[in-house]
């Protein structure tokens, strides 16, 4: 029986067992549907560590949809379908190459297997204030120079920029080397014609996809994946490193979203919504493009991703403006730029009203765009297993410079370091700091 028939049969039962609640709430009444899903591993209701019957079922079918070996279920986000991934693949001492946009979670897991990093810059680009795809030329000079356990990059960005997966596949297959692509915000890809091909279809080992940013899912579900063409792995592995990072109490409710996110993706229903959706975004373009709105275009661009600049107006006084005066949130500005994320769930009606509001804000005749910089390639010091727990003084800014981080500075979103503790300080992150900065001692 699928988790869902489970969850939807009204249960007979007297339970003395986890959760106490009783499937009811005590205090707030706007919770109680989710109350009445959410059990444990009760007789007949599966188990998320050692899955054999309904939990089994509904991972088969999605890894079926997906075309994979093997895809599991995730109820703490991709940060743990990553950690388990890296654990799954990683040993300590082993060289591991990271894009250096990756999320915060891929520095934690080298913390965590002792991997040791080298990183790689994505490319840029200026016009726009983004960081772009990897390219294969420099991905093949730096395998060649030193092997790596595995390559990690993100792809697509939080922008929709996707990297060549078939060919950096095919250069890490060529250099023994596993591809760990965070498919996070490519969720979608698998179920319309108008999106990039999976990462999986293009040869990467393991992708991980995270539900809940544009695919529909509530917050926290996610998908661990596994190539049909991984080698010389047991696949148990997976299972066993999942076991490590995941709760042994999850959340029957969001396996079940899971499960349904899938099935509903990948109906008639599902594709409906998706071209629907594509075509939406597609029929605001022109009337904005008459009015001084400019769309980022690339090939392989993930459309969802609208990333926009407006003539007269900085990204970051865009985003102001329509948050103040149209109560419109942007996930991401810059200087140049601004970027709105749509998914399943995204109307019309909210595209016309983003559409209304583009058109009425004001600008600036006399505004000259500024440029984004972009950080310099890092000076690791200090690998990240040996940089927790450290013991630390605080110096003044001016005399930080060259000295080793002990702190992470991140803008969130987008989720990727600017400077990670254990590298050293340089000029450029001065901006970054405030007036005493964390050094290790
Ligand atoms: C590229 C990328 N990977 C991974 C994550 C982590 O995802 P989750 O919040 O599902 O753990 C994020 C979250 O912002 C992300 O942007």
């Amino acid at each position: 029986m699928s988790i869902t028939k489970l969850l939807s049969k009204k249960l007979d039962r007297i339970l003395f067992t986890t959760p106490s609640h009783n499937q009811k709430p005590f205090f707030n009444k706007e919770f109680e549907n989710f109350y009445k899903v959410d059990y444990s591993e009760i007789e007949g209701f599966d188990n998320l560590q050692e899955p054999k019957t309904s939990i089994l079922m509904a991972q088969g079918k999605v890894s079926d949809i997906l075309k994979t070996k093997q895809t599991f279920f995730v109820v703490q986000g991709a940060t743990t379908a990553m950690l388990s991934a890296m654990k799954a693949i990683i040993s300590p001492g082993e060289k591991v190459l990271v894009a250096r946009n990756c999320h915060k979670s891929v520095f934690n897991g080298l913390l965590l297997t002792a991997g040791l990093v080298d990183w790689i810059m994505p490319e840029t680009d200026p016009d726009w204030g983004i960081y772009t795809h990897i390219d294969p030329n420099k991905l093949e000079q730096t395998l060649e120079l030193n092997h790596y356990k595995a390559f990690i990059l993100t792809s697509p960005t939080y922008e929709g920029i996707n990297s060549d997966i078939e060919q950096i596949a095919q250069i890490c297959k060529n250099h023994d080397t596993y591809l760990i692509v965070d498919e996070a915000h490519g969720s979608l890809y698998n179920f319309s014609p108008d999106l990039p091909k999976t990462a999986i279809e293009q040869g990467a080992d393991i992708s991980i996809n995270s539900l809940h940013k544009t695919a529909g899912a509530l917050n926290q579900c996610a998908l661990l994946n596994i190539s049909n063409t991984i080698k010389n792995i047991d696949i148990e592995i997976f299972q066993k490193s999942l076991n490590i990072f995941q709760t042994t109490s999850p959340s029957y409710p969001l396996l079940e979203n899971i499960e349904n996110t899938i099935a509903y993706l990948n109906s008639n229903q599902g594709a409906l919504e998706l071209s629907n959706l594509m075509e939406n975004i597609e029929k605001i373009k022109p009337e904005l493009e008459r009015f001084g709105i400019e769309f980022y275009k690339a090939p392989n661009h993930d459309k969802t991703k609208i990333l926009l600049k407006k003539e007269g107006i900085s990204g970051n006084d865009l985003s102001d403006t329509l948050f103040e005066k149209f109560n419109i949130e942007d996930e991401l500005n810059n200087s140049l730029s601004c970027l709105f994320l749509t998914g399943i769930g995204t109307t019309r009606q909210k595209l016309d009203k983003l559409k209304t509001a583009l058109k009425k804000v004001p600008t600036n005749p006399s505004y000259k765009p500024q440029s984004v910089e972009f950080q310099p390639h890092p000076l690791v010091k200090v690998q990240p297993v040996a940089t927790f727990n450290r013991d630390y003084i605080y110096v003044n800014k001016n005399d930080s410079l060259l000295k080793i981080s002990n702190k992470l500075i991140m803008p969130y979103p987008p989720g990727f370091g600017v400077l990670y503790p254990g590298e050293a300080i340089q000029m450029w992150h001065l901006d970054y700091l405030g007036n005493n900065v964390q050094i290790m001692r």
